[in-house]
Parts: C-alpha cells; structure tokens; sequence
C-alpha cells in the first residue's frame, strides 16, 4: 500500500460514536406471500433478503432519527452519562421519507433530543444521502467552523412502498443510523477522501412523483399510485452495478490504496449481488464486505450505519482498519468515502 493522505484546509475529522435503530415490526419473505404473488426463493435469490423491519402507524422516520441520535449520544458519553444533545452543534440528516415537506426532519430530531443551539438541515441523496451528509459533516469540522456535527443517514421506505407490486414490495425495510463527526486527535487519520457524483438523467428510472409542488396531492395522483416509489429494476441495477465500481475503484487508486489494504468494505444494501459484483472488481475477500440485507432490506440512507453496526457486531471494523463506504441512489447519487476507523 502506498496512501498518500490528502492535506485538509484545518484539522482532520473522525467518527466519535455511532447509534443505530431498526423499528422492531418484521415482514418476513413468507409474510409477503401472502400479499403478492412472489416466494421466499425468488426473492433471496434475486436479491438476498429475507426480512425487513417496518416502522408502527403514527411514527415517523425522525422516530428512526431520535433512537438512532440518543444512542449515538450514549456511545460518546462515559460514566457520567451520554454525551449531552446540547454539544451538538448541527444536525444533518441524509433521508427522502420525511416526516412531511416542512419542517426538516433535522429541526424535528433537534427538537426531540434536546439540542439547544444547534443548527441543521436535510440532504435528499436517495440511498446516497448518508455519504452525501457525511462529506457535509465532515467538511465543517475539517475547516474548523464546527466540532461536533451530527450526521444521520435513515428512511421510512415502507411507508412510499406500494404492498401490491412484487416488483418493489420485497425490496425495502425501514431504519437508519447515526454517527458524531469531531476533531481528530493528532496522529489519527479519520477521513481521507470523497468521490461523489449524480446523474440526473436517471430520474425516470427511481423515483416518487407525488406529493411535490409539481404533482400536488389529489385523488388523481392518488389513483395513479403516484404517491409510492416506482422503480426501473433492471436499469438501476445496471447503473448501480457500473457506479459502484467505478466511484470505489476512483477512489481507491486515487489514494494508493488497493481492495486487500481494507479491512472491510461497507457498502450501501440494495442487493446482494449489486455488492458481490462491486466487491468483485475490487478484488476483495469477501469476508470483508459487510452485507447485512438478509435482516432489514434497503434502508436507503439507513443502510451504511447499519452496516457500520453489523462489522462492529462480526467483529471486522476494529480501530486503525482502513473503510470504504459506497452507495447508489435515485437520481441517480452516487457516492463513496475512504476512511480510517478510529474508535
Ligand atoms: C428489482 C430487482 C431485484 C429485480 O431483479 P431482476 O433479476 O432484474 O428481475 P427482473 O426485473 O428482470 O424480473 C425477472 C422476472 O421476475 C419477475 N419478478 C419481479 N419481482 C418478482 C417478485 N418479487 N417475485 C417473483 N417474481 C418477480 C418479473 O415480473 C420478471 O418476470 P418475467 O420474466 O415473466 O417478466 C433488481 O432489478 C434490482 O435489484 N434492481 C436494483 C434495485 C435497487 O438497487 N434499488 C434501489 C436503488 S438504491
């Protein structure tokens, strides 16, 4: 290995904690048999799930949001307690299911943990949205204008999911995740590098029509099923399949690295053969790609924390090991991080 770590504007920054939150309502592969005309084998064949967890009627994605800071705030704290909401200085929250148009879904979970002082936004990345965030957070600590920025990547897909179309209803699970971005102490590496990028000539392939100032609620858009999200399958899988190979392969040679000097990579969970393939090209074992889609199913920006949770779980995401983050989304997003683990 030859990293060559690239100079930041002021300080280096790192991820201090991490907290995750999956509702704990499960719909099983078996469950939608009984919905669609679909089978258990088709779909972990096709795409490696069995189960995803919905989200119970009266909640939000900032419920999601809410457990997923607290726990986070846990994990930074020590002894005394979690670390207090009201050291947080913004908020940024990587989702397209909010809890409604406005207010963000930032402002909601500010209010809700207790961060009196902080400031925030949402990031609409599609299942790119918690690396896009990500950058966002990272980029504020590095140039010194914040020390503790909160970055959570989570979505309510079930809620925008049509239970009468196989094609989509097995794909999505509700869930998400939330790390501290902080100063690196001297001698740690944390963030190395970003490779980002969208396309938005693949709009037509992913998304959700109703709802927005163009296509504003009605019966008709109702009737149309405008308000769930349609999905191109085999053109986004194309697309995704291509994207992550390239964004992770960019990003790699970029900093001297190779797909044997990581200690895992954490990709984003769409389908398991969308990660096999990436990881593939990346010539990496594939003990060290994290695939946790089997239990919660596309998370969309709840995915990578997820995941982040499930290496640390299995034991393959250990302080000083070397990770790569990449994911594809509607729009088409695409986005991909190099970093050091320092916790
Ligand atoms: C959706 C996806 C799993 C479909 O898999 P696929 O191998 O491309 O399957 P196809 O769409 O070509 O469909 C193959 C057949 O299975 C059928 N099928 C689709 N969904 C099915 C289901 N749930 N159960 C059983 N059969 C199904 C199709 O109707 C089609 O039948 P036909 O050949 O008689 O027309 C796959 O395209 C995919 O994962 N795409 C990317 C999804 C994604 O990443 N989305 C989020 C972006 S972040």
């Amino acid at each position: 290995m030859s990293l060559t770590i690239r100079p930041v504007v002021g300080r280096r920054a790192k991820i201090t904690a991490l907290g995750t939150y999956v509702p704990p309502d499960v719909i099983t592969n078996k469950d939608l048999e009984k919905l669609v005309d679909t089978n258990d084998q088709w779909i972990m064949e096709r795409t490696g799930i069995k189960e995803r967890h919905v989200l119970a009627k009266g909640l939000g994605v900032s419920d999601i949001c809410v457990h997923a800071a607290n726990k986070c705030l846990a994990a930074r704290g020590g002894i005394s307690g979690p670390m207090p909401a009201s050291e947080i200085e913004c908020i940024i929250v990587g989702t397209v299911t909010p809890d409604m148009m406005f207010p963000s879904t930032a402002c909601l979970v500010q209010d809700r943990i207790g961060a009196k002082g902080a400031w925030g936004f949402d990031v609409s990345g599609g299942c790119s949205g918690f690396v896009y965030a990500l950058q966002a957070g990272v980029k504020m600590v590095e140039s010194g204008a914040h020390r503790k920025v909160l970055v959570i990547g989570a979505d309510a897909n079930t809620r925008m999911t049509d239970y009468t179309d196989r094609t989509t209803c097995v794909l999505f699970g509700d869930g998400g995740g939330a790390v501290l971005i902080e100063p690196a102490e001297e001698g740690e590496i944390g963030f190395i590098d970003f490779v980002h990028e969208i396309d938005g000539s693949g709009g037509v392939s992913l998304n959700l029509k109703g709802g927005g100032s163009l296509n504003p609620p009605t019966h008709e858009t109702i009737n149309k099923k405008m308000h769930f999200i349609y999905q191109d399958g085999p053109a986004v899988y194309k697309f995704a399949v291509r994207k992550m190979a390239e964004a992770t392969a960019k990003l790699l040679e970029r900093n001297g690295v190779t797909g044997a000097d990581l200690g895992c990579f954490i990709p984003h969970q769409a389908n398991k053969r969308i990660i096999t393939a990436t990881a593939d090209r990346l010539g990496m074992d594939p003990e060290r790609v994290i695939i946790n889609i089997e239990k919660y199913g596309n998370t969309s920006a709840g995915t990578i924390p997820l995941a982040m949770e499930t290496a640390i779980e299995e034991g393959k995401l250990k302080k000083g090991d070397l990770v790569l983050l990449a994911a594809v989304g509607a729009g088409f997003t695409v986005g991909a991080a190099l970093l050091r683990w320092e916790i």
